[in-house]
């Protein structure tokens, strides 16, 4: 079969790659078969030797940080024609939702329920950085993330691991598509692993103490399907998991991965973290930093320029085996084989602008953001809004802003074509009058570490509190001129993603103090938020009569925003993470387990006498512009034995005057056994299109590999022998119930 990538070449089979591997392997000194561990950064990040200098003594297997087609061919062109091997270099980089097409961030796609969203937009991304001459992106993020403070739960798919796999399983087909060396697709990396949503208070980087059960059956299972999936390259975590930093984590990359889950590709430390393990106090010093990271299974350095300092040495002194060090150079060596750049290593320079130039990108985009949104709010049902509208005020600095529009992770230099909302909603409306005021600006209290590594020359100077106050006062003025008014508020693109946790989940500067005096006005108001992370809008829930959760859309965000305001798109996205009351009450997630006192009985004592501790939102909610009815759920039998599967069914009805999207959620508790098990857990859930008045049944499998779980009291896989309850329903507080028992 000829290779579609258009290089020629033949898809090959495993014994013959792993036979190419043999060959060039046997011709690498020992430098260079470290230099093929060694990731080097082509920008000036970090201080060392230049990457052309490394390149051409055979330094360097991977170089990242770079984004740039002429430099990644110049590059190219001396791994290849000058270095003693001549072996191609990885060209890798950070396309986490999109690459120039931008679509919404990770968070909102799992908003989507639909995994057919992120499966689209990673294959758009993966076609357009292919174009640029990347081959591998450091994407999908899987880290399940259960505290809104943690800056990377943007990054993600929220709290749950059922929703989580399979989200990250669509995005590992959407990079890599059928098979490493796909046409147009680049390698994936699933990252981080693992446990790094779970740091101590939410703070980045800070270590994560998380027990063996949690591990498996909650931060695992992403990761498990995206090895399921055929992803090619692992990256390690930064953080300390149970004292054991995840980048020197024998038991997390040689017994899990590899060991129990067949791992074949290769994994990658996250930036500097080898070195970082002398930092974080594991390693004495730099040497026994590469020491134990390449021994407990990391392969590929990270720019900490560790392993080419050390491992020679640690081979010739019989310190290291250098089998060990051939495993690593032979998985790197597997990708680059399998994806045809022994065959075509340089990049086409003119492809890139002839990609990104296809309409399809932009559509899949828009469609993508349409069903990431999720309507919170609907009193009266203010929306959809009328197309008639003569004049309408947008309010909010977000607004008319593209990176909050374009979200997290955009510091790699793409054309600013985002549609903001005012945009979106000037382009709907073109003959309203339609007015608009930023309000105060609102800022971080502490720069973003991209804010210092790569400041942006344009950026104005602060606001004083007196520019702040006029400014406040002409967005009132504004509103009040208005018959409507839409409140665009939440966070700027670097509120959220890495180094941006937060201790408030409240709307940062003076939004929420405006949203209060432009609710005064007495107009109707409808919030639309910008946001990558769950907000404790409580006052807003309960005075503003319609919002709309919008997330961090991507470039054609503000249309998508404007098609849900006008009805022109039935929103139909669901939350992927619970959103809490205030940001003190988080960890807050569905999935707990019960407790002596749970809600409802004679003893409950509510958690906190300050106030609800309930969530704001609950996981999994969503409302839209037409009403559903889920019915009759039944079980194909009230009693299986462990290992076989029933079957679930229920009838969900679109209720309503218009076409909508219903997500199906189906969860259950095993009431008794071995451990003590969540009161709810998702199963199965299904986006399903109704038109008015009609009908669909439902149908999920609920089987031993979803009734199965890793007991803590066992320490081992088990399935009980239990009763179950089931609740299907729109969202994690489903009532509609059954049951039924698993045998022994
Ligand atoms: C982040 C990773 C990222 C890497 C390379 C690190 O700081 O934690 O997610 O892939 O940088 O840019």
């Amino acid at each position: 079969m000829e290779n579609p990538n258009g290089t020629g070449a033949k898809v090959l089979t495993n014994a013959e790659v792993e036979a190419r591997v043999e060959v060039i392997l046997a011709g690498l000194s020992l430098s260079e078969k470290v230099g093929q561990l060694t990731q080097v950064g082509g920008t000036t990040f970090i201080e060392g030797p230049k990457p052309e200098d490394v390149i051409r003594r055979g330094g360097a297997g991977s170089v990242l940080w770079l984004n740039d087609t002429q430099k990644f061919n110049a590059l190219q062109r001396i791994a290849v024609e000058e270095s003693p091997s001549g072996i191609p270099l990885l060209f890798a980089l950070d396309v986490i939702h999109g690459y120039r097409t931008i679509f919404p961030v990770p968070l909102a796609m799992a908003a989507s329920w639909d995994p057919t969203v992120p499966e689209r937009a990673q294959a758009v991304a993966a076609k357009e950085a292919r174009a640029a001459g990347l081959h591998w992106t450091f994407g999908p993020m899987l880290d399940i993330a259960r505290d809104a403070r943690w800056g990377r739960i943007v990054e993600g798919a929220g709290e749950d691991p059922h929703l989580g796999a399979a989200m990250a399983a669509a995005q590992v087909r959407g990079f890599q598509g059928d098979r490493l060396g796909a046409p147009d697709r680049v390698v994936a990396c699933a990252k981080h692993f693992a446990g790094y949503g779970a740091s101590d208070g939410g703070r980045d980087y800070d270590p994560v103490y998380l027990p063996e059960g949690l591990l498996r059956n909650v931060y695992f299972p992403p990761f498990h399907a995206a090895v399921e999936a055929g992803v090619g390259t692992f990256m390690s975590a930064y953080m300390d998991l149970n004292d054991v930093p995840a980048s020197g984590n024998r038991w997390l990359l040689r017994d899990v991965l590899r060991g129990e889950w067949g791992f074949k590709g290769f994994v990658v430390s996250d930036a500097l973290a080898v070195g970082n393990l002398v930092t974080q106090g594991f390693a004495r010093d730099r040497r026994d930093a590469a020491f134990r990271a390449l021994s407990a299974g990391l392969d590929m350095d990270m720019a900490s320029n560790t392993y080419p300092e050390h491992l020679e040495e640690l081979v010739d002194s019989g310190a290291l085996s250098v089998e060990l060090i051939d495993d690593a150079v032979r998985a790197i060596l597997a990708v680059k084989v399998r994806m045809g750049l022994f065959e075509q290593p340089y990049a086409d320079e003119g492809l890139l602008e002839q990609v990104v130039a296809s309409p399809e990108h932009r559509t899949a985009a828009r469609l993508a953001a349409q069903r990431s949104m999720v309507l919170l709010r609907n009193e009266g049902a203010l929306l959809p809004l009328d197309k008639g509208i003569k004049n309408l005020a947008v309010i909010g600095t977000l607004a008319n802003s593209k990176s909050a529009t374009e979200g997290s992770w955009m510091v790699f230099g793409h054309i600013p074509a985002a549609v903001t909302v005012l945009e979106g909603i000037r382009a709907k409306l073109p003959d309203a009058t339609i007015t608009y005021a930023p309000g105060p600006e609102i800022e971080r209290e502490f720069p973003s570490m991209f804010d210092i590594l790569m400041p942006d020359p344009n950026k104005p100077a602060p606001q004083t509190p007196e520019q702040a106050e006029v400014a406040f006062q002409q967005a009132v003025d504004t509103a009040r001129g208005a018959d409507l008014v839409v409140m665009v508020l939440g966070e700027h693109a670097n509120m959220s993603g890495e180094a941006a946790s937060r201790a408030s989940l409240d709307l940062p500067g003076r939004q929420e103090e405006l949203l209060k005096a432009v609710v005064a006005l007495g107009k109707p108001v409808v919030l639309v938020l910008l946001n990558g992370r769950p907000l404790s809008i409580t006052w807003a829930a309960e005075n503003v009569p319609a919002i709309v959760e919008a997330w961090e859309p991507g470039t054609e965000g503000g249309h998508a925003v404007a098609d849900i305001l006008f009805g022109d798109v039935n929103p139909g996205g669901k939350l992927p993470v619970t959103f809490p009351r205030k940001g003190s009450h988080a960890p807050l997630y569905y999935a707990r387990n019960l407790t002596h006192s749970p809600e409802g009985s004679r003893a409950y004592n509510p958690r906190y006498w300050d106030g609800l501790p309930t969530p704001l939102y609950p996981f999994g909610f969503g409302l839209s512009y037409t009403t559903f009815e889920i019915a009759n759920v039944s079980v194909s039998t009230a009693r299986m034995k462990v290992g076989e599967t029933l079957t679930v069914t229920a009838d969900v009805t679109n209720t309503g005057r218009v076409a909508g999207d219903e997500v199906v959620q189906l969860y259950i508790h095993q009431r008794a056994g071995s451990d003590t098990r969540p009161m709810r857990e998702l199963k199965g859930f299904e986006r399903v299109t109704l038109q008015p008045g009609e009908t669909r049944t439902v149908t999920f499998q609920l089987g031993p590999s979803a009734l199965r779980y890793w007991s803590t009291s066992r320490g081992a896989w088990v399935q009980d022998a239990a009763e179950f309850d089931i609740w299907v329903g729109s969202d994690s507080l489903a009532t509609l119930h059954a049951e039924f028992r698993v045998e022994s």
